[in-house]
């Protein structure tokens, strides 16, 4: 089947209003795991679950594999694409592939890496960033989603054992990992191309500001005589805004907390978290130092307090220069930099790594506005083919 009806088969799953909410280990996520398992077995490949929850189907077994796939977890509210059209289009490519009795020179395996957004335990691409060694078990096994439930524990609710979790011997097989995206973004609109190269991610990060002050009534206390800390917050949001417009940076203050959340109280505490992105590193570090130097500057005028605590970053990942040359001039593609993380991006500090980017007319991405055409969702998995044989040899064609 190709990848416009692969999708069509997810269609109905983790729906929420207009888009998908998919969150690791919900309900949602495990109807596509069991989709993934039943999608893989039909194209005779053979499924592995790692300790960490990453699926990866391999066609041949041995050393030196090309990776493809992605993620079909999704942002609360997002679009239908943003990982589902990177794991069809791999499938939809080995189908091809197989039709027409292709067979590889070397093992060809399909991943569907866990919780690449981070959507419910607030650090990203925790499959891959597991499966490398990136973060400790210890540490993600104790993150807790927003109901107190930490990720060990969503992971025995799905009968997985916890323990099992860390550093995947499988990545130890792995040559090389290509993974297809939709485009966040329309720069491919603008050069008039299906598909596109990755040539960079930009260096980002997650921060959680806890802004405290004092509760109190909303009618009976004098505006001068308040600690609020939503305005500790707001100011913090504007200046946000203004620090990463003023350098061409990224700041997004996405998600907030007000404690008590009550009408006619002046809130106690508010919880807001920072995504932060910049073309260097440097720039990264001086755009989230300049956020909190006008946030503890908004505290003291408003008699509150702030506290800034980092809870993960990506550095700058520059994808495999050969590789990229090979893949833009095999498919005489544009090559483009991206502000969004992806399991590719951890996956390059280990191995050679590149992505492909499929045209998105809207540009819009993490949202139920997302979205490819079918002849360019088509254009993707021909190109995804062509890079299969280019990348995993000589093909032999059976008898
Ligand atoms: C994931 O899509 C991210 O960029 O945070
Ligand atoms: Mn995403
Ligand atoms: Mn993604």
């Amino acid at each position: 089947m190709g990848a416009n009806g692969l999708l069509a088969e997810l269609a109905g799953i983790g729906r929420a209003g207009d888009g998908y909410t998919r969150l690791a280990w919900d309900p949602a996520t495990m109807e596509l795991r069991e989709w993934f398992a039943g999608a893989t077995t039909a194209l005779g490949l053979e499924l592995v679950e790692d300790g960490n929850g990453n699926q990866v189907a391999w066609w041949g077994w041995g050393s030196d594999a090309l990776l493809l796939g992605s993620h079909l977890d999704s942002v609360p509210v997002g679009g239908p694409l943003d990982g589902p059209l990177g794991v069809t289009s791999a499938l939809a490519a080995v189908a091809a592939l197989q039709a027409e009795g292709w067979a590889p020179s070397r093992p060809i395996a399909v991943a569907n890496f866990t919780d690449e957004e981070g959507g419910r335990f607030g650090i990203a691409c925790l499959g891959s960033r597991l499966a490398t060694g990136a973060i400790a078990p210890a540490t993600a096994l104790a993150l807790r989603d927003a109901d107190g439930t930490t990720l060990a524990e969503a992971m025995a609710a799905q009968g997985r054992d916890p323990r099992a979790a860390g550093v995947a011997g499988w990545l130890d097989e792995v040559g090389q990992f290509v993974e297809l995206h939709v485009e966040q973004g329309r720069s491919l609109v603008h050069d008039d191309s299906a598909v596109g190269v990755a040539s960079a991610i930009w260096p980002h990060g997650r921060w959680r500001f806890d802004f405290c002050g004092q509760g109190n009534h909303a009618g009976a206390t004098a505006m001068p005589d308040r600690h609020d800390p939503m305005l500790s917050y707001a100011a913090t949001v504007l200046a946000a805004r203004e620090l990463a417009l003023a350098t061409g940076q990224r700041a997004t203050l996405g998600r907030v907390l007000v404690d008590p959340g009550s009408t006619n109280s002046i809130p106690s505490r508010v919880t807001a978290w920072l995504d932060a992105r910049a073309a260097s590193e440097p720039e990264l570090e001086r755009l989230v130092a300049g956020i909190l130097d006008r946030a503890r500057a908004a505290a003291e005028a408003d008699g509150t307090t702030v506290e800034l605590r980092l809870e993960s970053t990506t550095g700058a990942v520059r994808f495999d220069e050969g590789l990229r040359h090979r893949l833009a001039a095999l498919l005489d593609a544009p090559v483009l930099p991206t502000g969004a993380g992806h399991d590719a991006g951890i996956l390059a500090a280990r191995l050679p790594t590149a992505m492909l980017f499929v045209r998105n007319p809207t540009g819009v991405s993490h949202a139920p506005e997302e979205s490819a055409t079918a002849e360019d969702i088509d254009a993707g998995v021909a190109a995804l083919v062509a890079v299969v044989k280019e990348v995993a040899g000589a093909p032999t064609v059976r008898a």
